[in-house]
Parts: structure tokens; C-alpha cells; sequence
């Protein structure tokens, strides 16, 4: 299956801008784009810090750039959200019974788990009692998980990130590396670079840049640099191979055209 995976779009109430970017003409550059040359998706998710301030303008925003995509749409809670004004904009996005933005999605190709790391004044994420009671009963079943959080639940190793990680002690991943069947990936945002790695455990995980604003990397600056750059997603392919994580970026231009490689 075919999974467009768009993170952190930070939007504003038209016509702002955060740290020198315009988040909706960054978006609307991506869901454009995806239209044109992805109509075959199975599932578009966003990975949080879907609006940068909570506003419900904001929302309103947001529900109207992604309108014109075709297939279903999940949408994670980052720390810049905020929990009420998502659930006014977007009341039929799937709750767990405590009203955490999480559900999963079962496929030919295992479960997809989607995860609520959101906690209102932090910004780093909290996954709590009360989430992890849901996520022991939604790794209740056979094969692998693809797993789908805001927050990296594994150590991303960027100094600027050192307090906001994901506060729980490492027990999301412990309940993941236990998962009988497996855990194909960890798809996060949260980090505004991309990083792809492994756990100790050899549980694979990678974040998806920025559509919005993002850093230029430095991995010992706790204070790095925000930066522009194109607006950007990921195509995530989970099949029989496994899984594929490929980055897309929108606007690039054409210097040549590659001839056909025919071997050996
Ligand atoms: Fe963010």
C-alpha cells in the first residue's frame, strides 16, 4: 500500500508566517502535488504540529488545503496543537475512548497504530497510563505494526531536542520491542530534520522533514538555525518487500533528463 506521510505544518490563520515560511503555501504546494502524482494512495497522514498555535482559524485552514485529497486522511496531534479546537475542525477523526486522538487501521500489510503524544503545556510528549492501557490492547493482534507518533519515541541524538522528547521513559518502545510480530517502522515528525536509524533492539525508524520551517541540521546546537527549503512529504510503500520510505520534494528544477539505465 501506498501512504503519503505530510509532517509538521504549523499552520497559521491566512497569510502568516512562522520563521520565514508561509505554512499554507507550503501545504497547499503538497497536497497539489500529491493530486497530481498520487492519486493511487491508500492513505495520506500527518504527523502532527498541524497548526502552530491551536488557533480554530487555523483548523479551518487546514481542513480546507486538504479537501481535494481523494483518499482517507489521519491526522496525528503534535505539541503545537490543541486537542479541543482539532476536535471541533475535525470531529470525525478517530478518538480512543479517553478522547486521545488515536486509532488503528488494519491492512494486508499489518496494523497501522496511531498515536496521540500531545499534552497540553509540554512540548515535549507525554504517552501516559491511561495511552498505554490502549496501546497494549491495539497490539492485541498477529503480524507487524507500522507505527505512526508525533514525538520520536527512540533517541534522535539532537542536542535542541534533549528536553522535549518523548517523556515516558522509554515505555512505548518497551511495549513495541515486545510486539510478537513485530513493529515494520516508526514514522515520527517532531524533529523538523530527516533522520532514519535503528533501536538497539534493530527496530527501524525515520521522521519525514518539515513541510513548514525546518532546521538545518546540527546535532550538538541546542540552539540551531531555522531554514526555508521546498515544500516536501514522504511516499511510504509497505508491500511484501517490506517497508520503503522515499522523500518527495515539490518545485525542484528539471536540469536533465536521466537515460534509460538498460544493465548490466
Ligand atoms: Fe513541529
Amino acid at each position: 500500500m501506498k501512504i503519503i506521510q505530510i509532517t509538521d505544518t504549523h499552520l497559521v490563520p491566512p497569510g502568516g508566517t512562522v520563521n520565514g515560511v508561509s505554512p499554507e503555501t507550503q501545504l497547499r504546494a503538497v497536497v497539489d502535488d500529491i493530486g497530481r502524482r498520487h492519486a493511487d494512495a491508500d492513505l495520506v497522514v500527518v504527523t502532527g504540529d498541524l497548526c502552530n498555535d491551536g488557533e480554530p482559524a487555523a483548523y479551518a485552514l487546514l481542513r480546507d488545503i486538504l479537501a481535494p485529497l481523494a483518499c482517507p486522511v489521519r491526522l496525528l496531534l503534535g505539541n503545537h496543537d490543541h486537542r479541543p479546537h482539532f476536535v471541533d475542525a475535525f470531529p470525525d477523526q478517530p478518538r480512543d475512548p479517553n478522547g486521545h486522538i488515536q486509532s488503528v487501521m488494519d491492512t494486508d500489510h499489518g496494523r497501522l497504530l496511531f498515536l496521540d503524544s500531545h499534552e497540553h503545556g509540554h512540548i515535549g510528549g507525554i504517552y501516559g497510563a491511561d495511552r498505554l492501557a490502549w496501546l497494549d490492547a491495539a497490539l492485541q493482534v498477529e503480524g507487524p505494526v507500522t507505527v505512526f507518533i508525533h514525538h520520536p519515541p527512540v533517541m534522535d541524538g539532537l542536542a535542541h531536542f534533549e528536553h522535549i522528547r518523548l517523556h515516558d521513559d522509554g515505555a512505548v518502545l518497551a511495549r513495541l520491542t515486545a510486539h510478537a510480530g513485530g513493529v515494520r517502522h516508526i514514522v515520527f515528525g517532531h524533529i523538523h530534520v530527516p533522520l532514519a536509524g535503528s533501536t538497539p533492539e534493530g527496530i527501524a525508524f525515520s521522521s519525514g522533514q518539515s513541510t513548514a520551517h525546518r532546521f538545518v541540521t546540527d546535532l550538538a546546537d541546542p540552539e540551531p538555525y531555522w531554514t526555508a527549503g521546498p515544500p516536501c512529504y514522504r511516499i511510504l510503500m509497505i508491500d511484501d518487500h517490506g517497508f520503503r520510505a522515499y522523500g518527495a520534494e515539490v518545485g525542484l528544477p528539471h536540469t536533465a533528463r536521466a537515460a534509460v539505465c538498460a544493465g548490466p
